[in-house]
């Protein structure tokens, strides 16, 4: 049940702390990962990675994409929906790669049978043990969170970004020609912080008090760079999903191409930092900022978007790797009080469906 809680939605948010050391569990040894389910070797063969996957998980790939890219991996991120139009080449050096939470989506299923078709060669990221996508797919990790309740995704989306950088560990020691992060021992000794830092975040966020300031505007407006810009698109994902209130991401130097336009007074931008290569960021949200829009910070506190920000998140200090999950968690906090105020069926919003297995 939903315990103390008033929905699951912000159950799953709190349990963060909890599902995030069951992903972690065991998968870190002596400064280097190990994945029981993909021992050393299993991917010496991939030349390319393919990632499909739809909503908050697609959000969970583009994560991993940015960092399986920093490891010098060719990689793409596609939506389900789409991989079917997609032409480009597929052969036995293609990894694709199924992010999927229910291992159930109609569309991410359908992309990975395409791809297997066209000679590629699968992995299921999946929370569910026995999911359609486990079986069908070469391979399968699981991602541990536990059962997800809520229709919006929370705790699985970290669960999921934190599986796909342990992959990236396994693919950069495994693809020939990859290299392996310079900082890993450090990235990974953070790791192990990151469901202390989650419970900072739960303990001392604002969100509520800034949902409840921000609550009657006309838009919401989220941005970031590199992996600010998934974190940016999750956080209007889930603002919409859960409030029904117009929201929308973008990567930070988008904005003066087209959705400028449409700031103002009335439309709160959530600027997110990650402490690595925010300078676009901060740049544009001053843009907006120009046009009367109130800036939200979400990042560190010394963070020098703080010294633009009207409003500051706080996360706590850590590698970049995990600073973009912690301010997800914030994001996550002012989505759920938002709809709060707004008295939505958080847990169930109107015509979405926890896993959808239509096309
Ligand atoms: O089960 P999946 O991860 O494949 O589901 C994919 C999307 O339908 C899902 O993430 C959806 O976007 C969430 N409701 C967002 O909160």
């Amino acid at each position: 049940g939903k315990g103390e809680y008033d929905h699951y939605m912000l159950k799953e948010i709190n349990n963060q702390p909890t599902s995030l050391s069951n992903t972690i569990e065991g998968r870190i040894d002596d400064g280097d990962v190990a994945l029981e389910e993909l021992p050393a070797g299993t991917f010496e063969d991939v030349e390319t990675v393919q990632f499909v996957a739809c909503g908050t998980s697609y959000h969970a790939a583009m994560y991993g994409a940015n960092l399986l890219r920093s490891a010098g991996i060719s990689t793409e991120v596609v939506r389900a929906s789409e991989y079917a139009s997609m032409s480009g080449p597929v052969d036995e050096g293609t990894l694709v790669v199924a992010v999927t939470q229910s291992g159930e989506t109609a569309d991410t299923l359908e992309a990975v049978r395409e791809a297997t078709a066209r000679g590629a060669r699968s992995l299921a990221v999946t929370n569910v043990v026995g999911s359609t996508a486990a079986r069908e797919a070469d391979d399968a990790v699981y991602i541990r969170a536990g059962p997800e309740v809520g229709v919006a995704a929370t705790k699985t989306f970290s669960s999921q970004a934190v599986t796909l950088a342990l992959l990236t560990q396994r693919l950069a020691a495994d693809v020939p020609d990859a290299t392996p992060a310079a900082d890993r021992e450090t990235m990974l000794e953070e790791l192990k912080d990151l469901p202390e830092h989650v419970e900072q975040v739960l303990e001392t966020t604002d969100a509520e008090t800034l949902a409840r300031d921000t609550v009657d505007s006309k838009s919401y407006f989220f941005i970031g760079n590199g992996l600010g810009h998934s974190v940016a698109l999750e956080g209007a994902l889930k603002f919409k999903e859960i409030t029904y209130e117009h929201a929308e991401g973008f990567a930070a130097g988008e904005l003066k191409h087209g959705p400028l336009a449409l700031v103002t007074d009335e439309s709160p931008v959530f600027a997110v930092a990650t402490g690595s290569g925010d300078g676009k960021t901060k740049t544009n949200a001053i843009e907006a900022q120009t046009r009367g829009a109130p800036i939200v910070a979400v990042s560190p506190d010394d963070h020098p978007l703080t010294d633009v920000a009207e409003v500051h998140l706080s996360i706590p200090d850590t590698h970049p790797v995990w600073a973009g999950l912690l301010a997800n968690v914030q994001l996550q906090l002012v989505s759920y009080h938002a709809a709060d105020l707004l008295e939505r069926p958080i847990d169930k919003p109107r015509n979405l469906a926890k896993s959808v297995t239509v096309e």
